[in-house]
Protein backbone atom coordinates (compact mmCIF):
# COMPACT_ATOMS: atom_id res chain seq x y z
CA UNK A 1 0.00 0.00 0.00
CA UNK A 2 1.25 3.49 -1.17
CA UNK A 3 -0.49 6.66 -0.05
CA UNK A 4 0.37 10.25 -1.26
CA UNK A 5 1.99 13.12 1.45
CA UNK A 6 3.10 16.81 0.87
CA UNK A 7 7.09 16.96 1.83
CA UNK A 8 9.69 19.47 1.18
CA UNK A 9 11.59 18.53 -1.16
CA UNK A 10 15.00 19.72 -2.95
CA UNK A 11 16.26 18.48 -6.57
CA UNK A 12 19.60 20.93 -6.64
CA UNK A 13 21.63 22.12 -3.90
CA UNK A 14 21.65 26.22 -3.23
CA UNK A 15 19.54 29.21 -1.54
CA UNK A 16 15.97 28.19 0.46
CA UNK A 17 14.15 28.60 -3.22
CA UNK A 18 15.58 25.45 -4.61
CA UNK A 19 12.86 24.07 -1.38
CA UNK A 20 9.17 22.77 -2.76
CA UNK A 21 6.48 21.32 -1.70
CA UNK A 22 5.98 18.04 -3.16
CA UNK A 23 3.46 15.61 -3.33
CA UNK A 24 6.18 12.03 -2.78
CA UNK A 25 5.08 8.48 -1.89
CA UNK A 26 5.10 6.72 0.87
CA UNK A 27 4.38 2.50 1.29
CA UNK A 28 4.80 0.12 4.12
CA UNK A 29 8.22 -0.24 6.21
CA UNK A 30 10.52 -3.07 5.32
CA UNK A 31 12.65 -5.20 7.69
CA UNK A 32 13.45 -2.48 10.81
CA UNK A 33 11.73 0.84 9.64
CA UNK A 34 8.71 1.92 10.91
CA UNK A 35 5.92 4.56 8.92
CA UNK A 36 5.36 7.24 11.41
CA UNK A 37 2.92 10.38 10.49
CA UNK A 38 4.61 13.60 11.53
CA UNK A 39 2.62 15.85 14.33
CA UNK A 40 5.48 18.67 13.96
CA UNK A 41 9.18 18.90 12.87
CA UNK A 42 12.86 19.90 14.22
CA UNK A 43 14.51 22.81 12.05
CA UNK A 44 18.52 22.71 12.82
CA UNK A 45 21.29 23.82 11.07
CA UNK A 46 22.17 20.97 9.57
CA UNK A 47 19.18 21.30 7.22
CA UNK A 48 20.89 24.59 5.93
CA UNK A 49 24.23 22.34 5.77
CA UNK A 50 21.93 19.55 3.75
CA UNK A 51 20.09 22.37 1.41
CA UNK A 52 23.47 23.87 0.32
CA UNK A 53 25.26 20.83 -0.29
CA UNK A 54 27.76 21.52 2.60
CA UNK A 55 26.55 18.23 3.69
CA UNK A 56 25.78 16.39 0.75
CA UNK A 57 23.39 13.66 0.10
CA UNK A 58 22.37 12.20 -2.91
CA UNK A 59 19.19 14.08 -4.80
CA UNK A 60 16.02 14.50 -5.05
CA UNK A 61 16.12 14.76 -1.09
CA UNK A 62 13.53 15.20 1.48
CA UNK A 63 15.11 17.42 4.64
CA UNK A 64 15.16 17.19 7.85
CA UNK A 65 16.73 15.63 10.70
CA UNK A 66 14.00 15.47 13.46
CA UNK A 67 10.39 15.00 14.23
CA UNK A 68 7.64 13.78 16.56
CA UNK A 69 4.43 12.30 15.66
CA UNK A 70 2.33 8.69 16.37
CA UNK A 71 3.71 5.19 14.81
CA UNK A 72 1.51 4.16 11.79
CA UNK A 73 2.98 0.74 11.16
CA UNK A 74 6.14 -1.30 12.18
CA UNK A 75 8.16 -3.12 9.75
CA UNK A 76 10.03 -6.75 10.71
CA UNK A 77 12.50 -6.89 13.86
CA UNK A 78 11.12 -4.04 15.15
CA UNK A 79 9.81 -4.85 18.84
CA UNK A 80 10.70 -1.51 20.54
CA UNK A 81 7.56 -0.23 19.06
CA UNK A 82 3.56 -0.37 17.93
CA UNK A 83 1.79 1.00 15.60
CA UNK A 84 -0.34 3.85 17.64
CA UNK A 85 3.04 4.82 19.47
CA UNK A 86 3.83 8.42 20.39
CA UNK A 87 7.35 8.81 19.41
CA UNK A 88 9.69 11.17 18.44
CA UNK A 89 13.40 10.78 16.98
CA UNK A 90 16.64 12.84 16.00
CA UNK A 91 18.29 10.59 13.00
CA UNK A 92 19.51 10.10 9.77
CA UNK A 93 18.52 9.69 6.72
CA UNK A 94 16.90 13.43 6.15
CA UNK A 95 12.86 13.13 5.61
CA UNK A 96 11.51 14.70 8.25
CA UNK A 97 10.23 17.76 7.06
CA UNK A 98 6.82 15.77 5.29
CA UNK A 99 3.82 14.55 6.94
CA UNK A 100 4.56 11.32 6.97
CA UNK A 101 7.81 8.75 6.25
CA UNK A 102 9.13 5.71 6.34
CA UNK A 103 12.22 5.59 8.47
CA UNK A 104 14.71 3.17 10.44
CA UNK A 105 13.57 2.74 13.44
CA UNK A 106 16.86 2.58 15.57
CA UNK A 107 16.81 6.12 16.33
CA UNK A 108 12.88 6.59 16.92
CA UNK A 109 12.17 5.92 20.77
CA UNK A 110 8.96 6.33 22.61
CA UNK A 111 7.82 9.59 23.33
CA UNK A 112 6.58 10.17 27.07
CA UNK A 113 2.73 11.22 27.61
CA UNK A 114 3.65 14.26 29.51
CA UNK A 115 5.83 15.39 26.41
CA UNK A 116 3.96 17.08 23.84
CA UNK A 117 4.50 16.65 19.98
CA UNK A 118 5.89 20.40 19.10
CA UNK A 119 8.02 20.13 22.26
CA UNK A 120 9.57 17.14 21.45
CA UNK A 121 10.30 18.16 17.89
CA UNK A 122 12.05 21.20 19.11
CA UNK A 123 14.30 18.72 21.91
CA UNK A 124 15.75 15.96 19.96
CA UNK A 125 18.52 16.67 17.85
CA UNK A 126 19.56 19.63 20.00
CA UNK A 127 19.05 18.04 23.49
CA UNK A 128 20.80 14.97 22.54
CA UNK A 129 23.40 17.22 21.53
CA UNK A 130 23.25 19.28 24.58
CA UNK A 131 23.60 15.64 26.40
CA UNK A 132 26.94 14.41 24.37
CA UNK A 133 28.36 17.56 24.62
CA UNK A 134 28.31 18.09 28.18
CA UNK A 135 28.16 14.86 29.63
CA UNK A 136 30.15 13.04 27.05
CA UNK A 137 32.59 15.59 25.02
CA UNK A 138 34.90 16.20 28.17
CA UNK A 139 38.34 17.39 28.78
CA UNK A 140 40.87 15.26 30.78
CA UNK A 141 39.80 14.78 33.98
CA UNK A 142 36.03 15.41 33.40
CA UNK A 143 34.28 18.75 34.29
CA UNK A 144 33.13 19.43 38.59
CA UNK A 145 30.73 21.44 39.35
CA UNK A 146 31.93 24.95 39.20
CA UNK A 147 34.01 24.75 36.43
CA UNK A 148 34.15 27.10 33.46
CA UNK A 149 33.06 25.98 29.59
CA UNK A 150 32.59 28.49 27.13
CA UNK A 151 29.28 28.17 24.84
CA UNK A 152 29.27 30.02 21.83
CA UNK A 153 25.59 30.14 19.70
CA UNK A 154 24.53 30.42 23.79
CA UNK A 155 20.77 31.73 22.87
CA UNK A 156 20.12 29.56 19.48
CA UNK A 157 18.51 26.11 19.97
CA UNK A 158 21.19 23.78 21.30
CA UNK A 159 22.69 26.79 23.07
CA UNK A 160 19.61 27.44 25.23
CA UNK A 161 19.11 24.06 26.34
CA UNK A 162 23.09 23.21 27.05
CA UNK A 163 22.36 26.72 29.45
CA UNK A 164 20.18 24.70 31.39
CA UNK A 165 21.46 21.21 31.52
CA UNK A 166 24.76 23.03 32.34
CA UNK A 167 23.41 25.21 35.05
CA UNK A 168 21.47 21.89 36.51
CA UNK A 169 24.96 20.35 36.39
CA UNK A 170 26.81 23.07 38.85
CA UNK A 171 28.86 24.71 35.48
CA UNK A 172 30.08 27.92 34.93
CA UNK A 173 28.88 28.24 31.47
CA UNK A 174 30.09 31.74 29.25
CA UNK A 175 27.57 32.02 26.19
CA UNK A 176 27.87 33.95 23.22
CA UNK A 177 25.52 35.29 21.47
CA UNK A 178 24.80 37.70 18.39
CA UNK A 179 23.17 40.76 20.79
CA UNK A 180 22.64 42.08 23.92
CA UNK A 181 18.67 40.65 23.85
CA UNK A 182 19.91 37.23 23.06
CA UNK A 183 22.46 37.67 26.01
CA UNK A 184 19.73 38.55 28.38
CA UNK A 185 17.91 35.35 27.39
CA UNK A 186 20.69 33.17 27.48
CA UNK A 187 21.36 34.30 31.32
CA UNK A 188 17.84 33.35 32.27
CA UNK A 189 18.35 30.15 30.92
CA UNK A 190 21.20 29.40 32.99
CA UNK A 191 24.52 30.85 31.45
CA UNK A 192 26.38 32.09 34.35
CA UNK A 193 27.80 34.89 31.91
CA UNK A 194 27.16 35.93 28.45
CA UNK A 195 29.16 37.59 25.89
CA UNK A 196 27.79 39.91 23.01
CA UNK A 197 30.53 38.79 20.89
CA UNK A 198 29.83 41.31 18.20
CA UNK A 199 30.35 44.13 20.55
CA UNK A 200 32.71 42.49 22.72
CA UNK A 201 36.16 40.84 22.80
CA UNK A 202 35.31 37.31 23.49
CA UNK A 203 38.57 36.35 24.50
CA UNK A 204 39.20 38.59 26.85
CA UNK A 205 35.68 38.77 28.45
CA UNK A 206 36.30 34.86 29.50
CA UNK A 207 39.72 36.20 30.53
CA UNK A 208 38.51 38.04 33.21
CA UNK A 209 35.56 35.96 34.13
CA UNK A 210 37.89 33.42 34.91
CA UNK A 211 40.69 35.45 36.23
CA UNK A 212 42.91 34.85 33.69
CA UNK A 213 42.79 30.71 34.01
CA UNK A 214 40.64 30.38 30.59
CA UNK A 215 37.95 27.66 30.56
CA UNK A 216 38.37 23.93 30.61
CA UNK A 217 36.32 23.68 26.85
CA UNK A 218 34.86 25.49 24.37
CA UNK A 219 31.96 24.29 22.42
CA UNK A 220 31.81 25.80 19.22
CA UNK A 221 29.47 25.28 16.64
CA UNK A 222 30.16 28.59 14.38
CA UNK A 223 33.55 27.67 12.95
CA UNK A 224 35.58 29.87 11.00
CA UNK A 225 34.78 33.08 12.46
CA UNK A 226 35.46 31.81 16.33
CA UNK A 227 37.82 28.64 16.03
CA UNK A 228 41.22 30.32 16.40
CA UNK A 229 40.16 32.85 18.81
CA UNK A 230 38.25 29.91 20.29
CA UNK A 231 41.63 28.19 21.52
CA UNK A 232 42.90 31.27 23.16
CA UNK A 233 39.99 30.60 25.55
CA UNK A 234 41.23 27.62 26.74
CA UNK A 235 43.71 26.46 30.04
CA UNK A 236 46.51 24.07 29.10
CA UNK A 237 45.72 20.76 28.30
CA UNK A 238 41.78 21.97 28.02
CA UNK A 239 39.26 20.47 24.98
CA UNK A 240 38.30 22.60 22.08
CA UNK A 241 34.95 20.62 21.01
CA UNK A 242 34.28 21.68 17.44
CA UNK A 243 30.67 20.67 16.61
CA UNK A 244 29.57 23.19 13.58
CA UNK A 245 30.23 25.55 10.93
CA UNK A 246 27.70 28.04 11.22
CA UNK A 247 29.86 30.83 9.66
CA UNK A 248 31.73 28.46 7.53
CA UNK A 249 33.94 25.35 8.01
CA UNK A 250 37.09 25.82 9.77
CA UNK A 251 39.86 26.02 7.69
CA UNK A 252 42.45 24.18 7.80
CA UNK A 253 45.10 24.62 10.61
CA UNK A 254 48.80 23.85 12.16
CA UNK A 255 48.95 21.47 14.49
CA UNK A 256 51.76 22.97 16.57
CA UNK A 257 49.62 25.59 17.56
CA UNK A 258 47.81 23.30 19.56
CA UNK A 259 51.50 22.90 21.52
CA UNK A 260 51.87 26.30 21.48
CA UNK A 261 48.89 27.08 22.67
CA UNK A 262 49.17 24.78 25.64
CA UNK A 263 49.02 21.08 25.16
CA UNK A 264 45.67 21.42 23.71
CA UNK A 265 43.22 18.72 22.71
CA UNK A 266 40.21 19.11 19.79
CA UNK A 267 37.85 17.10 18.50
CA UNK A 268 35.16 17.85 15.68
CA UNK A 269 32.05 16.02 17.18
CA UNK A 270 28.65 14.01 15.73
CA UNK A 271 25.67 13.13 16.77
CA UNK A 272 25.46 10.88 14.96
CA UNK A 273 28.59 8.71 16.08
CA UNK A 274 27.04 9.29 19.57
CA UNK A 275 23.27 7.88 18.36
CA UNK A 276 24.56 4.68 16.23
CA UNK A 277 22.42 2.15 17.93
CA UNK A 278 19.33 2.15 19.23
CA UNK A 279 20.47 1.34 23.01
CA UNK A 280 22.58 4.13 23.24
CA UNK A 281 19.82 6.64 21.95
CA UNK A 282 17.84 5.12 24.25
CA UNK A 283 19.97 5.47 27.44
CA UNK A 284 20.77 9.18 25.97
CA UNK A 285 17.31 9.83 24.85
CA UNK A 286 16.03 8.62 28.68
CA UNK A 287 18.31 11.03 29.99
CA UNK A 288 17.06 14.06 27.95
CA UNK A 289 13.39 13.32 28.67
CA UNK A 290 14.09 13.14 32.82
CA UNK A 291 15.75 16.40 32.86
CA UNK A 292 12.27 17.93 30.37
CA UNK A 293 9.92 16.47 33.14
CA UNK A 294 11.60 17.53 35.85
CA UNK A 295 11.66 21.06 34.68
CA UNK A 296 15.26 21.27 35.07
CA UNK A 297 15.43 21.83 30.98
CA UNK A 298 12.81 23.39 29.41
CA UNK A 299 12.09 23.52 25.31
CA UNK A 300 11.71 27.23 24.45
CA UNK A 301 9.82 26.66 21.11
CA UNK A 302 9.81 30.48 19.86
CA UNK A 303 9.23 30.07 16.25
CA UNK A 304 6.47 28.26 14.58
CA UNK A 305 5.79 27.90 10.42
CA UNK A 306 3.52 25.74 8.20
CA UNK A 307 5.15 23.31 6.60
CA UNK A 308 4.56 24.94 3.36
CA UNK A 309 6.70 28.46 5.05
CA UNK A 310 9.74 26.51 5.47
CA UNK A 311 11.85 28.71 3.45
CA UNK A 312 11.13 31.87 5.53
CA UNK A 313 12.09 29.39 8.22
CA UNK A 314 15.35 28.80 6.97
CA UNK A 315 15.94 32.73 6.06
CA UNK A 316 15.02 33.79 9.29
CA UNK A 317 17.43 30.88 11.09
CA UNK A 318 20.25 31.83 8.47
CA UNK A 319 20.11 35.58 9.20
CA UNK A 320 20.23 34.92 13.03
CA UNK A 321 16.62 36.02 13.41
CA UNK A 322 15.65 33.02 15.62
CA UNK A 323 16.20 32.13 19.37
CA UNK A 324 15.86 28.74 20.94
CA UNK A 325 13.71 25.77 18.95
CA UNK A 326 11.92 26.19 15.47
CA UNK A 327 9.11 23.72 15.03
CA UNK A 328 7.36 23.24 11.59
CA UNK A 329 3.96 21.97 11.57
CA UNK A 330 2.61 19.96 8.60
N1 LIG B 1 27.78 18.20 15.51
C1 LIG B 1 26.60 17.97 16.04
O1 LIG B 1 26.36 16.91 16.59
C2 LIG B 1 25.57 19.04 16.01
C3 LIG B 1 24.26 18.77 16.40
C4 LIG B 1 23.33 19.81 16.44
C5 LIG B 1 23.71 21.09 16.07
N2 LIG B 1 24.99 21.29 15.65
C6 LIG B 1 25.45 22.64 15.28
O2 LIG B 1 25.17 23.48 16.37
C7 LIG B 1 24.85 24.78 15.90
C8 LIG B 1 23.54 25.21 16.47
O3 LIG B 1 22.49 24.52 15.82
P1 LIG B 1 20.99 25.02 15.95
O4 LIG B 1 20.21 24.24 14.98
O5 LIG B 1 20.63 25.03 17.39
O6 LIG B 1 21.10 26.52 15.41
P2 LIG B 1 20.98 27.91 16.22
O7 LIG B 1 22.06 27.93 17.27
O8 LIG B 1 19.59 28.11 16.66
O9 LIG B 1 21.32 28.94 15.09
C9 LIG B 1 22.64 29.22 14.73
C10 LIG B 1 23.18 30.44 15.49
O10 LIG B 1 24.56 30.57 15.18
C11 LIG B 1 24.92 31.91 15.36
N3 LIG B 1 25.76 32.38 14.25
C12 LIG B 1 26.97 32.94 14.37
N4 LIG B 1 27.47 33.25 13.19
C13 LIG B 1 26.54 32.92 12.27
C14 LIG B 1 26.50 33.04 10.85
N5 LIG B 1 27.50 33.56 10.14
N6 LIG B 1 25.37 32.61 10.22
C15 LIG B 1 24.35 32.09 10.92
N7 LIG B 1 24.36 31.95 12.28
C16 LIG B 1 25.45 32.36 12.93
C17 LIG B 1 23.63 32.74 15.46
O11 LIG B 1 23.47 33.13 16.82
P3 LIG B 1 24.05 34.58 17.31
O12 LIG B 1 23.32 35.62 16.53
O13 LIG B 1 23.77 34.60 18.74
O14 LIG B 1 25.52 34.56 16.96
C18 LIG B 1 22.55 31.76 15.07
O15 LIG B 1 21.33 32.03 15.69
C19 LIG B 1 24.91 24.71 14.37
O16 LIG B 1 26.18 25.11 13.93
C20 LIG B 1 24.70 23.24 14.12
O17 LIG B 1 25.22 22.82 12.90
C21 LIG B 1 25.91 20.30 15.60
Amino acid sequence: MTTNVKAVRIEAFGGPEVMTLAQVQVGEPGPGEIRIRHHACGLNFIDVYQRTGLYPNPLPLVLGMEGAGIVEAVGEGVTHLRAGDRAAYASNPPGAYSEARVMPAKCVVKLPDGIAFDTAAGMMLKGLTAQYLLKRTLPQGGLRPGDHVLFHAAAGGVGLLACQWARHLGLQLIGTAGSDEKCALAREHGAAHAINYRTEDFVARVKEITGGRGVKVVYDSIGKDTFERSLDCLQPFGLMASFGNASGPVPPFAIGTLAAKGSLYVTRATLFTHIATREATQAMADELFAVVQSGAVKVRLAQRYPLAEVAQAHRDLEARKTTGSSVLLP
